[in-house]
Order: structure tokens, then C-alpha cells, then sequence
């Protein structure tokens, strides 16, 4: 993602993100959630989610780790951490920042677990990696992520799919990927990885440990 792609992917998700909720939630909703349920998340973990777009990862993770825990929610779109803020008791300015990915405003070694859910997809190869280097900065020595995005490893990607991602490229915003492979290749060691379907797309859900630091 160029500086270029990501004013318009914050373009178009401030456009979209009042609609989010109705229009994409019910297919992808399920698999973050399955996603959270195998990160494992314990009370007092300190949690990073990453593209937290209308934030219900965020106050689903902000249970999980109770009152001695931390869940910040980081998005480029303003429009999706109003949401976010909306839907949070936490009166926490702290739980929702505004910002990229590719440069994540946290100190080294912040958070306990990470959760990109339909995230990591967004950025082409180089910035791609620039995001994982920044998580795995921001992540403690063998901490956890969970990678929820569209995948190529089934080898049965829709043509319908790939036909809308050749057509509407901005409406789809995905590269679909071969999740553990580039968690592999960015330092990640994957723990659990299974394929599941969101309508005609095969997701692959990957949970992950961060890898010693050279
Ligand atoms: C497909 S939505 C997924 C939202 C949420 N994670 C979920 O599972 O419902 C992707 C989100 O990533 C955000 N995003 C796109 N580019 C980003 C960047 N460079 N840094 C941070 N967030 C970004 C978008 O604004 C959008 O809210």
C-alpha cells in the first residue's frame, strides 16, 4: 500500500464505514469471532486490533481480558474509530487511535496478542511485510496473533471473486494470500491454521507466535 493507496483505503472506508455493519459483518463476523475464540485471550492481556474497522473485535476482546487487561483498537479511516468510540464503554480516549498500520505508533514489546481480522489483505507485498515487522516490534517475544484474510491456499478461489477483484479492485480491497506462508517468511511460527468460507471466499484463520527477534 503506497501513500497513494492508503488515502484512498481510508477514503473509501470512511465512506463505508456507516454502512459496514449491515452490508459486511454478517460474513465476516463469524470468522473474527472464531478467530478471537482461538487466540485464547486471557483477563489482563494487553491486545492489539489491527484495521478495527467499526470496532466489534475490539469490545468482543475488551471481555475477554476484563478490567486488569488493554485492548486498542488502531484504524487509518476516522470514520471507523468514531464507530469504534461509539461502541466501547470504555471512556478510554486511549482504546481506539487513529492511524497506520504501516507505522504504528507504540512502543517495542506493547502488546501481549495481535488480531489483524481481514486486514492484512489491504497491502501489497512490500507493505505488507512493513506491517508484519511493525507487529512483530510491537508484540512481546513469543506473543500471538491471529490473521483472519482471504486466502489462496485452498486453490479454489471463485472465478466470480477474482473476476469482482479485477473489475472493482477498490469495492473488493483484497490480495487474497497464503497467510502461514507469510506469517513464515515475517517470523511468525503458526500454531493453528484452518480454511473457512465466507460466501464464495476461502479465509484462512492462522494463529501464530512471534518468533525470537535476531
Ligand atoms: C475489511 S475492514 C476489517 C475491519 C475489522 N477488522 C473487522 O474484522 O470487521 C479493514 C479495516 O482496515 C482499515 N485499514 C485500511 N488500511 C489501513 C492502514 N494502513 N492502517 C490501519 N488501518 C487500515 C480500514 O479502514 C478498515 O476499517
Amino acid at each position: 500500500m503506497t501513500r497513494e493507496q492508503t488515502r484512498s483505503s481510508k477514503a473509501w472506508y470512511n465512506a463505508l464505514s456507516r454502512y459496514y455493519d449491515v452490508l459486511v459483518d454478517p460474513f465476516q463476523g463469524r470468522l473474527r469471532r472464531r478467530g478471537i475464540d482461538r487466540l485464547g485471550v486471557s483477563p489482563g492481556d494487553r491486545v492489539l486490533d489491527v484495521g478495527c474497522g467499526t470496532g466489534r473485535g475490539v469490545a468482543t476482546l475488551q471481555n475477554a481480558v476484563g478490567s486488569d487487561g488493554q485492548v486498542v483498537g488502531i484504524d487509518v479511516a476516522e470514520q471507523m474509530c468514531r464507530l469504534t468510540r461509539d461502541r466501547l464503554d470504555d471512556e478510554d480516549p486511549s482504546a481506539v487511535v487513529c492511524g497506520d498500520a504501516l507505522t504504528l505508533p507504540f512502543d517495542t514489546d506493547s502488546f501481549d496478542v495481535v488480531l489483524a481480522s481481514f486486514t492484512l489483505e489491504l497491502f501489497e507485498g512490500d507493505h505488507r511485510t512493513t506491517v508484519l515487522d511493525e507487529i512483530r516490534r510491537v508484540l512481546i517475544p513469543r506473543g500471538r496473533i491471529c490473521v483472519i484474510s482471504p486466502s489462496t491456499a485452498s486453490k479454489t478461489i471463485s472465478p466470480l471473486y477474482t473476476r469482482l477483484n479485477d473489475v472493482f479492485p477498490t469495492l473488493v480491497d483484497s490480495r487474497p494470500l497464503d497467510v502461514s506462508a507469510v506469517l513464515a517468511e515475517a517470523g511468525f511460527e503458526t500454531t493453528q491454521t484452518q480454511i473457512e468460507w465466507a460466501l464464495v471466499v476461502p479465509v484462512e484463520l492462522v494463529v501464530a507466535r512471534c518468533g525470537s527477534r535476531t
